[in-house]
C-alpha cells in the first residue's frame, strides 16, 4: 500500500469509533525516532569502539586494572570544591525556581481507561474524536489540510470527571502525560512563573518529539489564566453550573430553618448568567496570561539544534549568490494536545479561548438519569452490596434519588453506605444503608434528642400531614424518607422527589407542592386545635413557590413577569421580594396560599385516619424509608376522595 493510501486508511479509521493507536501516526513517529536514537548511539559509540579495536590489533590492548588516577593534594582541592559548590548553589537556586513543576506519567502507570469513564457519553465521544485526530495528526494535516486540535478546555462543576477523563485519554493515546496544577506555576520570585510556564511547554515539546506525541494537562487553569484587565468577556458562553436540575426537594420542618427553594434555578431567575462584564486585575496576571498565550502557539518552534544550523546557514548564505542560497531546516511539527480543566471557564481570558488555542470547549454536565444509572452500575461493580441492589428496579431507584449528583458524589454516597454497613456489622451495603447515607449527605447527621411525649406526637402529626397530602395529591412525587429524628435545625422531615427527571413543572404540580407544604400546619390544627412554630419553614417554601407562580410563570391572574423589572431596590434573584413589594402581587400570593390551605384542610379532615396511622408509625419507629411509608398508608384504609386532583394512587402504590 502506498503511503498516501495508508494515510487515507488511517483517516477513515480515525473517523469511526475506537482507534488502534499502534498503527497511527503517533506509533509510526515513535518508531522512527527510536530508530534515529539507536543510529545516533551507534555513531557515538563507533569512534571509541574503533579506537579500542585498533589498540587490540596493534598489540596494545587497554587493561582497566592498569588505569591509575593522578595524586591530588586535598589542600588544593578543597577551596576549588568550595567555589564549585557555591556557584552551583547560586545558579541552582535560580535554575530550580524556573523549573517546570509537572509530573510525567507513562501510559502504563495510569490504571484508568476510557471504559472506566461512564455516564458522560456526549463528552466522551467528543474526546474520542479529538484523540483519534491527535493519533492520526499527520494524515489529517497532509491529506486533508486540516490543523489538528491543539487545545481542549474541560469545564464543569467539581467532581464531574474532568481529571478522570484526561487520565483515561493519556492511557488510551499511549503517550506521556504531563500533569501540572496551575497553582504550582506560581512563584515568589519575579518572573519565575513565566519561566516555569516556558519550561513546561519546552518539556511538552521535547516529550512529543521523543515519543511521537504528548498530552499536557493543566489542572484548575483559572489560577493563572484569569481575564486580564479591560478584556470583555461577553463572548464566553454559559457555565455548566447553571444547567443543574432541581428535581428533588426535601421539606424540613421545625425550628425556623429556611427551605431549599426548588425554583431558584428556574429559567426566569437565571437572567444574565454567563455574561461576565467585570474584569479582574491582580499583580502579574497580565504577564502570566501573555506568556501562556505565546506558549500555546509555540509548538512548531525549531529545536535548539535547528536554531544552530540556521545560524550557520545564514552565515554561509552571506557569501553565496542568490541562486545558490541554502535553505534553513523547517521546524518539525510537534504533536501536542494540551488539556486544561477549570470550574470557572467564564472567568478565563477570552484570548485563550479563541480557535488555535483552547479551540474546543467541553462542558461536563451533571449526569442525567441514564448517565447516573450507568455510574451506579459502574461503582456497584466494585463495591460489596446486597443482592436486592442487583435488581433493575433498585438500580433505577438509585439513579432517580441521586438527581443533581456529580459522579464523585455518587461514588462517595456508596462509600458512606459501606461505612453504615460496617457499623451494622454487615459485609455488604443494603438499600437502607444508602438511604441513610443520603440523608446524612443532604441534611446532616441525626442527633439523639429526647422530645417530650407531647412534642413527639406533635412533630409526628405534622410530618404525617405532609406525607398524607403528598400521597394523595402528588402522584408524580416519590416519598423517600419520613422522619422525626432531629437533623441540623430540622426536627422532622419528609423527603420527596420527582418520580422522573423533570426540567419543567405544570401548574398542578406547583399547586401540589404548596399543598404538601401546608399539610403539616393543617394536621397540627386538626389534631391539636393549635399550631406551633414548626411550620415556619413550610410557609417560607410555599411563599417562594407561590411568588414564582404569580410573578414569573403567569400561573395566576396576572401575566406580568416581575422578573423583567430591572434596577429596582431588590436584587435580580429575589423574585419573592419583587412580587411582595407590589400590593397586587402580594394579594395574589396571599389568596393563592389561603386557597390551598383551605383545600388541604378539607382533604385532611376527610382523611384523618391516614394521618393518624402515619403518626403512630412514626412515634413507634421514628423513621420510615421508601415503601415503608406507602405500606402504612395502604394498611390504614381507603382514602376519601375530595376532588379531581386525587386518586392517581395506582401510580403511587407502585413505589
Ligand atoms: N464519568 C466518571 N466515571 C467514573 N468515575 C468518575 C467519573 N467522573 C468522576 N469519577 C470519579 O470521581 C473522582 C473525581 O473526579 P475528577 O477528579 O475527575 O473530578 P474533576 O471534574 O476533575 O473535579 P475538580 O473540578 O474538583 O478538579 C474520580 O477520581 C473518579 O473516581
Ligand atoms: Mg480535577
Amino acid at each position: 500500500m502506498s503511503e498516501s493510501a495508508a494515510r487515507q486508511a488511517t483517516l477513515v479509521q480515525a473517523g469511526s469509533g475506537q482507534f488502534e493507536r499502534g498503527g497511527a501516526d503517533v506509533g509510526r513517529s515513535r518508531e522512527t525516532s527510536r530508530r534515529r536514537r539507536l543510529e545516533k548511539l551507534a555513531l557515538v559509540l563507533l569512534l571509541p569502539a574503533l579506537w579500542l579495536a585498533a589498540r587490540i590489533v596493534l598489540g596494545n590492548p587497554m587493561v582497566v586494572t592498569d588505569l591509575t588516577f593522578p595524586e591530588v593534594d586535598p589542600l588544593t582541592v578543597t577551596p576549588v570544591l568550595f567555589f564549585v559548590v557555591l556557584i552551583f548553589a547560586l545558579v541552582g537556586t535560580s535554575f530550580i525556581a524556573g523549573r517546570s513543576p509537572h509530573v510525567t506519567y507513562r501510559p502504563e502507570q495510569i490504571s484508568i481507561g476510557l471504559d472506566d469513564v461512564v455516564g458522560i457519553e456526549p463528552v466522551k465521544e467528543e474526546v474520542q474524536r479529538s484523540l483519534n485526530l491527535f493519533l492520526a495528526h499527520r494524515a489529517f494535516a497532509d491529506e486533508m489540510g486540516g490543523s489538528p486540535r491543539r487545545g481542549l478546555l474541560f469545564e464543569g462543576a467539581p467532581g464531574t470527571g474532568k481529571t478522570h477523563l484526561a487520565k483515561a485519554m493519556a492511557r488510551e493515546a499511549g503517550v506521556p502525560f504531563l500533569f501540572v496544577s496551575a497553582t504550582s506555576f506560581q512563584s515568589m520570585y519575579y518572573g519565575a512563573t513565566a519561566r516555569k510556564i516556558r519550561s513546561y511547554f519546552k518539556a511538552l515539546r521535547k516529550a512529543a518529539r521523543r515519543e511521537g506525541g504528548a498530552i499536557g494537562f493543566i489542572e484548575e487553569i483559572d489560577a493563572i489564566a484569569m481575564v486580564r484587565g479591560g478584556m470583555s468577556m461577553t463572548a464566553a458562553p454559559m457555565s455548566a453550573m447553571s444547567a443543574m436540575s432541581a428535581s428533588s426537594s426535601v421539606t424540613c420542618c421545625g425550628g425556623l430553618e429556611g427551605l431549599p427553594s426548588v425554583y431558584s434555578l428556574s429559567g426566569a431567575s437565571r437572567g444574565s448568567a454567563g455574561l461576565v462584564t467585570h474584569s479582574m486585575v491582580s499583580e502579574g496576571v497580565g504577564g502570566v496570561v501573555n506568556e501562556l498565550l505565546v506558549q500555546m502557539q509555540s509548538f512548531d518552534e525549531p529545536t535548539g539544534w535547528q536554531k544552530l544550523q540556521s545560524k550557520a546557514i545564514d552565515a554561509l548564505n552571506l557569501f553565496l549568490p542568490p541562486h545558490r542560497q541554502l535553505s534553513r531546516p523547517s521546524p518539525p511539527s510537534t504533536n501536542v494536545l494540551l488539556i486544561a480543566a477549570t470550574n470557572r471557564a467564564d472567568s478565563l481570558d477570552p484570548a485563550l479561548l479563541r480557535p488555535g488555542r483552547f479551540d474546543r470547549r467541553l462542558t461536563f454536565e451533571l449526569p442525567g438519569r441514564v448517565g447516573r444509572r450507568a455510574l451506579v452500575d459502574h461503582f456497584l461493580r466494585s463495591k460489596a452490596h446486597d443482592a436486592e441492589l442487583d435488581a433493575d428496579e433498585a438500580r433505577d431507584h438509585l439513579a432517580a434519588i441521586t438527581s443533581g449528583y456529580s459522579p464523585v458524589m455518587i461514588e462517595h454516597l456508596f462509600d458512606e453506605a459501606l461505612v453504615n454497613a460496617v457499623r451494622r456489622g454487615a459485609a455488604t451495603m443494603s438499600r437502607n444503608d444508602i438511604e441513610r447515607a443520603r440523608l446524612v449527605e443532604e441534611i446532616g447527621l441525626g442527633q439523639p434528642v429526647q422530645y417530650t411525649d407531647h412534642e413527639q406526637r406533635l412533630i409526628a402529626t405534622h410530618e404525617a400531614g405532609h406525607a398524607t397530602v403528598a400521597w394523595l395529591m402528588a402522584p408524580t412525587r416519590r416519598l423517600e424518607v419520613l422522619s422525626i429524628i432531629k437533623r441540623r435545625d430540622a426536627l422532622g422531615m419528609l423527603a420527596h422527589g420527582d418520580r422522573d427527571e423533570v426540567y419543567t413543572r405544570s401548574r398542578k404540580e406547583m399547586i401540589a407542592l404548596i399543598r404538601i407544604a401546608m399539610g403539616g400546619q393543617v394536621a397540627e390544627q386538626l389534631f391539636f386545635d393549635d399550631i406551633s412554630t414548626g411550620p415556619g419553614g413550610d410557609l417560607l417554601y410555599a411563599t417562594n413557590v407561590a411568588a414564582q407562580m404569580v410573578g414569573a410563570c403567569g400561573m395566576d391572574d396576572t401575566l406580568v413577569s416581575y422578573a423583567a423589572v430591572q434596577g429596582s431596590a431588590f436584587n435580580d434573584q429575589n423574585i419573592v421580594g419583587r412580587v411582595l413589594a407590589d400590593s397586587i402581587g402580594r394579594d395574589q400570593v396571599e389568596r393563592l396560599l389561603q386557597a390551598q390551605r383551605d383545600h388541604v384542610r378539607l382533604l385532611l379532615a376527610a382523611n384523618q385516619h391516614l394521618v393518624a396511622a402515619l403518626r403512630d408509625a412514626l412515634v413507634d419507629r421514628h423513621e420510615l424509608i421508601g415503601a415503608e411509608i406507602t405500606e402504612v398508608l395502604q394498611a390504614a384504609g381507603a382514602p376519601v376522595v375530595v376532588d379531581d386532583l386525587i386518586d392517581l394512587r395506582s401510580v403511587a402504590a407502585s413505589v
